[in-house]
């Protein structure tokens, strides 16, 4: 892992001591469980599709079919994917600290499947679909759906109440967060000691601004990515490596 010891050690130190984490991730977190990040290059998913086509009510209205099959393939693809090693590691986490908040922008539900409760996901989920007219929830069909790669044209299943089409239960570009949602993690951030930042390129708002505003409010900033991202110059600790290899390290070392 690419960070000295003494960061490494000064890392868990800082874990070993905390009060309150939030732990905020993104994509970055789920690249080790073989789901496309959005920006990585090549692989990115908004590098190879068109997000105004896609990840907007615009683009679910012109083409409800190519919207709602290719976000069956997402789910597809999260449903045969499993948590790694950095998921694992956060859940274990939360046993050890005296107050843990777990902030995600992911839509996949790998979090919980390794085991952490009350996930504040802040663009929704793929397992929470709802009407596109009338808004109202959906049962979510329980079958692991079988799509081509980059998915294909299905029909969206039907509103019971109203008829509309069904739309993923996700935050597409241009609507707004979840409300209650966004409090309680901004809240959180305010109010903890220790925010570790995981596999998010920091470009998304009002997300990115998460740690920042833990930053500002005192708290110690721990940057967990390969990557350079915006957020280095606030962070305390910027940690270059994948998530699944730092996390459980991290960890490790903390409470060993
Ligand atoms: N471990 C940790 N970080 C990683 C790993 C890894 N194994 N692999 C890639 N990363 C980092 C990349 O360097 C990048 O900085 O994860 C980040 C992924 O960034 P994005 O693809 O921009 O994803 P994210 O920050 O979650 O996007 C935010 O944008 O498209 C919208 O709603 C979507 O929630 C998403 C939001």
């Amino acid at each position: 892992m690419n960070a000295r010891p003494q960061a490494l050690d000064d890392v868990a130190a800082i874990l070993r001591n905390a009060r309150h984490v939030v732990v905020f991730t993104g994509a970055g977190v789920s690249a080790e469980s073989g789901i496309p990040t959005f920006r990585d290059a090549l692989t990115g998913l908004w590098e190879r599709f068109d997000v105004a086509q896609l990840a907007s009510a615009e683009g679910f209205a012109a083409d409800p079919d190519l919207v709602w099959g290719w976000y069956e393939w997402r789910r597809m693809s999260v449903m045969r994917a499993q948590p790694n090693a950095a998921h694992r590691a956060i859940a274990a986490l939360a046993s050890k600290v005296p107050k843990l908040t777990l902030v995600t922008q992911n839509v996949d539900d790998l979090h919980e499947r390794a085991g952490s409760e009350g996930v504040l996901h802040l663009h929704g989920s793929l397992f929470a679909p709802r009407c596109f007219d009338c808004c109202r929830p959906a049962p979510l069909a329980s079958n692991l759906p079988d799509e081509p790669e980059g998915g294909r044209q299905v029909p969206p299943p039907r509103c019971e109440h109203c008829g509309g089409p069904l739309r993923p239960g996700v935050v597409w570009f241009g609507e707004m967060l979840p409300e209650d949602v966004l409090a309680h993690a901004f809240d959180a951030a305010r109010t903890c000691d220790v925010l570790l930042c995981v596999g998010t390129s920091s470009v998304v708002f009002p997300a990115a601004q998460i740690p920042v505003d833990a930053h500002r409010a005192g708290a110690k900033v721990i940057q967990i990515n390969p990557n350079a991202t915006d957020l280095d110059a606030i962070a305390d600790f910027n940690v270059r490596a994948p998530a699944a290899i730092a996390l459980p390290a991290i960890v490790e070392t903390a409470f060993r």
